[in-house]
């Protein structure tokens, strides 16, 4: 079946990336669920929503804040780097969607990345809107914006909107795509997990890496109960015999 999945990859004209966060896991990014995820000991309500921030800016940049210094140290794992140096038959990168706000496919070397979550490594205004990249960790209180508004984490929470731009870019390539690879997510988050569906109903090929199964095995040609690390590097980089 790699082989299968490989041939069909090389051969494909407009194939795709989409990841969550277990493509980072074997960085030392925590995941969202499961036994050792953010949420199993955190309510993303108040972390992650534009209310909690509104209640306690404080509490939820000590957060912000811990995952940033946690990201600073980490490295690209293997998956992110066989998928920043894989070039398709057209002899082009491959975009990839992600649901990640850590910046490593970036890091790996990805020119074009989708940020459907936002960055956690911009930060935006949240009087005039002024946004801007900043790396900074160790905060001591709420940084703020030279109009004097509160500086918020550039990334999307539980109640908002997707990036308009980000999404009806990643709606098309999803649409159009005739290889995805989707890596490291539990497919329960909308509307990131409804790309796949968009990508079956262009009858793209599609394959699955995760260790556990997902709501997404219905739409999947292929799936591999493999971790990210292994397994990615050997279907992009491996031959196709
Ligand atoms: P989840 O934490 O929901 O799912 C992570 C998935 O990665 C799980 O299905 C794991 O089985 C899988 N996994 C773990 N280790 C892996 C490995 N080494 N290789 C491959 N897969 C592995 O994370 P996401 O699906 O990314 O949103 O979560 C989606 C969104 O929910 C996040 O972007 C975040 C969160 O709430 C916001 O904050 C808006």
């Amino acid at each position: 079946m790699k082989e299968e999945v490989r041939k069909r990859l090389r051969a494909a004209g407009r194939p795709l990336f989409m990841t969550g966060s277990g493509i980072s896991a074997e960085s030392g990014v925590p995941t969202f669920r499961g036994e050792d995820g953010l949420w199993k000991g955190a309510n993303p309500r108040d972390l992650a929503t534009p209310g909690a921030f509104a209640r306690d800016p404080w509490h939820v940049w000590q957060w912000y804040d811990w995952r940033r210094g946690l990201i600073a140290g980490v490295s690209p794992g293997r998956a992110h780097l066989a998928m920043a140096e894989f070039r398709g038959c057209s002899g082009a990168g491959v975009p990839v969607v992600t649901q990640n706000v850590d910046g490593l496919h970036q890091l790996a070397g990805s020119t074009d990345v989708l940020e459907l979550h936002g960055s956690i490594w911009r930060l935006r205004c949240v009087r005039c809107g002024r946004e801007a990249e900043d790396r900074v960790t160790g905060l001591t209180e709420v940084p703020l914006c030279a109009c004097g508004g509160e500086l918020r984490p550039g990334v999307v929470w539980f109640g908002e909107s997707l990036p308009a731009d980000v999404f009806s870019r990643s709606l098309a390539l999803a649409a159009e795509a005739d290889f995805v690879l989707v890596v490291g997510t539990s497919g329960v988050v909308q509307p990131a997990a409804s790309l796949v569906s968009v990508a079956r109903d262009g009858n793209a090929f599609i394959v699955e890496v995760n260790p556990e199964e997902t709501p997404l095995k219905g739409l999947t040609d292929v799936t591999f109960h493999e971790a990210a690390g292994e397994i990615v590097p050997e279907l992009l980089n491996g031959n196709a015999e």
